[in-house]
């Protein structure tokens, strides 16, 4: 087994020796190919557990407790959804089909991770039933997880005092569950109410929807259609026979070459570093180029109001903010969290409002078009119309039955007034959660 703790996916893919086929396709592997990265982990702090001892779940009032109903609109018969998250003692949680809350522990002996044995999946009533069930009280950092057959989770103590949760990954193509359909719901429940939230913003999976029933009225994110994961792909193939790009790579299939995922490109380059490399230079350079003579106007839509920024000596300054920014390079553009998209401790208002606006402006390519000196300002319209840009974004926008549901980090970024593609939902009081599974009903 190797754990690579905490190293960038890049080490890890080189640590693993990937050569990756096109598209990717997954090699389950064993406990040997299971990665802890901090995406896929849930850590508990041992402190209030003595050594090999399980935690003993809280009980909770019925204030706390939430009905869920998951509807299979999926043609299939042996579809799982596993709970995984924290309990407000901060134990890490999973629930069982007998509506209880498992507390999970790991072997003090030994740094392998431990395949969780007892039973955590939930099976799901056979296509067109429904089938529900109530979660026991408050958690947080939660994932509802739906998959078409089973997923592995494992237990590790990996560091001294903590116990992790490893969950399947996305994107390493030989995690142990790769050749399992599935994908997520990331949710957290408390004293405010419920946050859900549907987001692309690393991979399509097996295609979820979610309604929030409660004192805001009924409030849906329909997710992507059935079929979608297969045109995506096509899609994505098309882009790549036209610009020679790895687009088709994001697309992950299994041995029978059926699609499963898409992966988005600043995961593939975790896997791929020299993926996508020069892809942005020349568009990166005739911005900053443009801005040398011209201001850019970032709209902060906060107090500071509009503030300009122009280049000076290659770096990107704007008025009231506390530091300046270097030209981005690919996995910047992709991942908006890293160069002159990171954010450090001590940044202002005005840096933090500049950071998703330029990002979203790079990634939707709307900086050289007509109106693109004022961000954001223009129509969704004109995002990705021009090359570079970030295809996968466009196109798993294309499917998304209402368009939401982000397909990178700051995809909420929209004028004043304009269409919000967040697919984070927000009750204060709900009353009943449900998650469909194979697309939208109609
Ligand atoms: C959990 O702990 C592991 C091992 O110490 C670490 O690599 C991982 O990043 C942590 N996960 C989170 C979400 O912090
Ligand atoms: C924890 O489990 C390991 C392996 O079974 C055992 O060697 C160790 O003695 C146990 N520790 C305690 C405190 O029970
Ligand atoms: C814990 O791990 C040690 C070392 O690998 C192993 O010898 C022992 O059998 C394990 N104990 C349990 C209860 O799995
Ligand atoms: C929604 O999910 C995305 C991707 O997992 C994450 O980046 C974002 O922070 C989440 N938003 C909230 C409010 O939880
Ligand atoms: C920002 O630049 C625009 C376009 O040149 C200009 O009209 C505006 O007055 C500038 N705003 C400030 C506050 O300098
Ligand atoms: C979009 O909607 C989400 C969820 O309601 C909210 O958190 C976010 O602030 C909104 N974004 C904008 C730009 O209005």
């Amino acid at each position: 087994m190797r754990v690579f703790q905490n190293l960038s996916a890049a080490t890890i893919a080189a640590l693993l020796g990937h050569t990756l086929a096109v598209p990717i396709v997954v090699h389950p592997g064993g406990v040997n190919d299971v990665v802890i990265t901090s995406q896929d982990t849930l850590n508990e702090t041992l402190s209030n557990q003595g050594p090999n001892q399980s935690a003993t779940p809280l009980s909770a009032s019925d204030a706390e407790q939430l009905s869920v109903s998951v509807y299979n609109n999926f043609d299939s018969d042996s579809v799982n959804v596993y709970i995984t998250g924290l309990d407000s003692d901060g134990n890490i949680v999973c629930l069982t089909s007998s509506g209880t809350w498992y507390t999970p522990t790991a072997n003090t002996s030994t740094t392998t991770p431990q395949e969780i044995t007892d039973d955590i999946a939930i099976p799901i009533g056979a296509y067109g039933t429904t089938t529900s069930f109530t979660l026991p009280s408050y958690f947080s950092s939660g994932r509802v997880w739906v998959a078409d057959g089973e997923l592995t989770f494992w237990t590790v103590i990996a560091s001294t005092g903590v116990l992790s949760l490893v969950e399947p990954s996305a994107v390493n193509p030989d995690d142990p569950s790769a050749s399992t359909n599935w994908g997520f719901v990331e949710l957290t429940t408390d004293s405010s109410g419920i946050t859900i939230n549907l987001s692309y913003v690393d991979f399509v999976g097996l295609p979820l929807g979610i309604e929030v029933q409660g004192s805001d009225g009924t409030q849906s994110v329909l997710g992507v259609s059935v079929d979608a994961i297969s045109s995506i792909c096509t899609d994505l193939a098309t882009q790549a026979a036209s610009d020679g790009q790895p687009w088709n790579e994001l697309c992950m299939t299994d041995t029978s070459g059926n699609a499963l995922r898409v992966i988005a490109p600043y995961d593939y380059i975790s896997l791929e570093p020299d993926a996508f490399d020069t892809y942005w230079t020349s568009y990166v350079a005739d911005v900053w180029s443009q801005y040398e003579t011209t201001p850019l106007t970032i709209d902060t839509q906060a107090a500071a109001g509009l503030v300009n920024c122009t280049v000076t000596s290659g770096t990107l300054n704007c008025a009231g903010d506390n530091r300046g920014y270097a030209q981005p390079v690919a996995s910047d553009i992709f991942g908006c969290n890293s160069g002159p998209f990171a954010i450090e401790s001590g940044d202002n208002d005005v840096h933090l409002a500049v950071v998703p606006r330029l990002c979203a402006a790079f990634d939707r390519s709307t900086f050289l078009v007509s109106g693109g000196n004022v961000q954001p300002s223009l129509d969704s319209s004109s995002y990705y119309t021009t090359t570079p840009t970030n295809y996968y974004s466009k196109i798993v926008h294309q499917y998304e039955s209402d368009g939401k549901g982000y397909a990178f980090a700051y995809d909420d970024v929209t004028p004043d007034g304009g269409p919000n593609a967040s697919g984070l939902l927000n009750d204060p009081n709900p009353t009943l959660l449900t998650i469909t599974v194979g697309g939208p009903t109609s």
